[in-house]
Order: structure tokens, then C-alpha cells, then sequence
């Protein structure tokens, strides 16, 4: 095939509520159709240890969720449990590790063009109340932060996704070992990114 560019890898991880919402099957057929790669696939109860090894991963994590609940407290007017966002962000990971941890995961990794990116957009946002329509989050299902909040526990979101390319090398790292990536070829490629598309007429 003529054209070997680089090609990006994402984590996606199938979180314990899309498991039992028995979604496993179509949440994989979104990110399939759209001619991404599945070089990897495992199906496991996570231990606390990797959920927080996971988020922890990111020096900035911690404030930036923080940061981000605090902004949605300011937003609905209403008393902030800690103003730190540190303390904030730390308090959300013990929900993080208790969601998680709650029952098996699918964990994958995709392979193709701008993976990061794609897997993201098909994913939608954070929030399920507020993530586009036609999204997974947004189609699928209904939580929201206020609710959450409420209940003190973690937005149940269906989804993991790496919010970067680099973010997405780290991650893989810890959920899989080198020899679990599978390295092969599909058919499809050859009309996704070949630079000629011929071979096609007879
Ligand atoms: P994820 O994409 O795995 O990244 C961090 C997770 O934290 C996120 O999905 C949600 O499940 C959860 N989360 C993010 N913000 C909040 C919040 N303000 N309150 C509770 N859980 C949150």
C-alpha cells in the first residue's frame, strides 16, 4: 500500500454502566464504522491501584477536574464543598476509583488517521446532559453533574476516552503490555489511505 504515515492510537475504555446497559456491542460499532483499527482488547474488573494510576497519570488532572466542578458549582449558584480544586479533584477520584472498580470494563485501543481526535468527537462530552446529540454520551445516556453531586459519586459517562495523543501513549502503557498491541492489517486501509486508490477496476 502506498502511503505509511504515522498513524495515532487512542485508549477507550468501556466503562462498568456500559457494560450493564449491555452497550458493549454498540458502542464498539461506532468507533468500528468510522474505519478506525482495534489493535487491542482486554475484559476486566480494574483494582482500585490502576483506576487511580490512571487518573494520577496526568500531574495537572487532579486541578483541572477540580477546577472544572468548582466552575460548575459557581455556574448554578451553588456552595462549593471545597474551593480548592485540588482537594476538589481528589475527592472526585475517590468516586473514580469506586466507579471503576464496580465490575469489568472493556478496555481498547483504536488505531488510525487523527484516532484521538475521532474517538472523541464519536464520544462526545464529559457530561452526558450536556454532550452533542448523536454522540455516544449524548445518545445513550443520562447522567448528569448535579445528580452526581448529589449522590456523591462520579458522572457515570458510559466512556473513557485520552484527551491527547500524548495522554493516549501513557495510558495505553499502563492498561496494556507491548505484546497485547496487535499489529496487523485491515482491507479497508487500502481505501482509506492509500495515495493512488487503484486496484479497485479489473
Ligand atoms: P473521564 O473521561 O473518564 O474523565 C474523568 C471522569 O471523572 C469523567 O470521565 C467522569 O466520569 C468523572 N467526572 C468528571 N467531572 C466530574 C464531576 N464534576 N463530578 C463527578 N465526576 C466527574
Amino acid at each position: 500500500m502506498k502511503n505509511n504515515r504515522p498513524q495515532e492510537k487512542t485508549l477507550v475504555l468501556i466503562k462498568p454502566d456500559g457494560v450493564q446497559r449491555s452497550l458493549i456491542g454498540e458502542i464498539i460499532h461506532r468507533y468500528e464504522r468510522t474505519g478506525l483499527k482495534l489493535v487491542g482488547l482486554k475484559f476486566f474488573t480494574p483494582s482500585t491501584k490502576l483506576v487511580e494510576q490512571h487518573y494520577l497519570m496526568d500531574k495537572g488532572w487532579l486541578e483541572a477536574v477540580g477546577n472544572k466542578s468548582i466552575a460548575s458549582y459557581k455556574k448554578r449558584g451553588k456552595k462549593l464543598p471545597f474551593s480548592d480544586s485540588k482537594k476538589c479533584g481528589l475527592r472526585i477520584l475517590e468516586t473514580l476509583k469506586k466507579y471503576l472498580s464496580a465490575g469489568p470494563v472493556v478496555a481498547m485501543v483504536w488505531q488510525g488517521n487523527e484516532a484521538v481526535g475521532i474517538v472523541r468527537k464519536i464520544t462526545g462530552g464529559t457530561e452526558p446532559l450536556t454532550s452533542d446529540v448523536g454522540t455516544i454520551r449524548g445518545d445513550l445516556t443520562l447522567d448528569s453533574i448535579i445528580l452526581a453531586d448529589i449522590d456523591g459519586r462520579a458522572v457515570r459517562n458510559l466512556i473513557h476516552a485520552s484527551g491527547s495523543s500524548e495522554e493516549a501513549n501513557k495510558e495505553i502503557k499502563i492498561w496494556f503490555k507491548p505484546s497485547e498491541i496487535v499489529k496487523y492489517r485491515l482491507v479497508q486501509e487500502e481505501v482509506l489511505y492509500d495515495v493512488d486508490l487503484n486496484g479497485i477496476m479489473e
